[in-house]
């Protein structure tokens, strides 16, 4: 039977406006594109509907509409965890919804303490220190070239050719640069030279798992429940050296729409078996749910040795243009089946 479904999530047209924004402060919020994509999909499923602003206004609109679920897409608009604050408020008025979770959304906004949690697992991301001033002693461990974004900000905010940076004196300049205009810490990591791809998956592990997934033919077990899409790699030729070979903020948002990859990437199908168990296990050990991209990069310097960029559990759900979507759309998922499989994937989750 079809549900009464409330699609949330923070509009670009109605975020907040605030003295010296800087003009990429909004990139990583939605359009009317997607959340009408969504709700169409979501129909075309044989469900009810219906688009709700995620801010405080959630309490009202929420008792009114009575949802049996929401399909949050919510970024967030202010603070360290934005992300996580509408399902907080969800948690609080017993309203079960799709993808991550508090904790998880929480975690995965900030990349260095996800980077500790992936670390602590032994799960490969790149060397890297964080810097609160400009000033701060560097880690003598970490050589150039290294590579400079904020901690917690997405779609490639920080992220141009100039965040590689080869010397002590770019390095201080990109740091001075970013903590002015982003306000809050600076992740330095090892700049990874070499191929990216990116893998999302839709589903949920089976079943308890102890630590991260196991390693062996055990590993089938628990992988039942989640379909892998093909790796996406970003084709960095096709770009002009201004981006340096980094997935940049202007190719996330001014040339979205000419967006220029390879999926699925050619890749050696070990390598891919590889990625999509780090896949689970980034998944697992960050307690992802029902959908998650995460980012790689290939060590062309280490035969092609994959390291975790980020995990997005959060992942962009533009129609035709989003990573995600190319990737389903590659694997013969078209949009409205990726959107009620993340659906179903909650309502197994909660038992509706
Ligand atoms: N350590 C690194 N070495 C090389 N390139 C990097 C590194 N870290 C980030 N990059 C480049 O910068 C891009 C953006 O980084 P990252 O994925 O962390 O940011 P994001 O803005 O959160 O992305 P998203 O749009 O997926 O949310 C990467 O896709 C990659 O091209
Ligand atoms: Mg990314």
């Amino acid at each position: 039977m079809g549900l009464n479904i409330a699609v949330l999530a923070n509009l670009k047209r109605n975020a907040p406006k605030y003295a010296g924004m800087p003009d990429d402060a909004w990139d990583d919020l939605d359009s009317d594109i997607t959340v009408n994509a969504i709700v169409a999909a979501l129909e075309a499923g044989g469900h009810r509907a219906t688009f709700l602003e995620g801010n405080l206004s959630l309490i009202e609109t929420l008792a009114a509409l009575k949802p049996d679920l929401c399909f949050n897409i919510c970024e967030g608009h202010w603070g360290d965890s934005r992300e996580a604050h509408v399902p907080a408020i969800l948690e609080m008025l017993r309203m079960p919804y799709t993808a991550s979770g508090v904790m998880t959304l929480a975690l995965t906004l900030d990349k260095p303490m996800t980077k500790r949690v992936l670390a602590f697992h032994g799960l490969s991301t790149p060397a890297f220190q964080v810097f609160e001033r400009a000033d701060e002693p560097r880690d003598p461990d970490l050589t150039f070239p290294l590579f400079v974004k904020p901690s917690r900000e997405g779609t490639g905010m920080g992220v141009s050719a100039n965040s590689v940076v080869n010397s002590e004196a770019e390095l201080r300049n990109q740091l001075a640069a970013q903590i002015a205009r982003y306000c809050q810490p600076i992740l330095v990591e090892r700049f990874i030279r070499g191929r990216e791809v990116t893998v999302g998956v839709v589903g949920n592990l089976v079943g308890p798992v102890a630590w991260r997934v196991p390693a062996d033919e055990q590993a089938e077990r628990v992988f039942e429940g989640l379909r892998f899409l093909p790796p996406l790699e970003v084709d960095f030729a096709a770009y002009p050296a201004s981006e340096g070979g980094v997935y940049t903020n202007r190719m996330k948002t001014e040339w979205a729409g000419d967006f220029r990859y390879l999926c699925p990437a050619p890749l050696d199908p070990k390598l891919v078996q590889q990625l999509n168990w780090l896949t689970a296990a980034v998944f697992r050990v960050t307690g992802c749910a029902d959908v998650a991209r995460v980012d790689f990069r290939l060590d062309a310097d280490d035969g092609d040795r994959p390291y975790i960029l980020e995990v997005n559990p959060l992942p962009g759900l533009y129609p035709g243009l989003s990573d995600l979507v190319l990737e389903a759309d590659a694997t013969g998922l078209p949009y409205n089946d990726l959107i009620n499989a993340i659906l179903d994937a909650a309502r197994m989750r909660h038992g509706l």
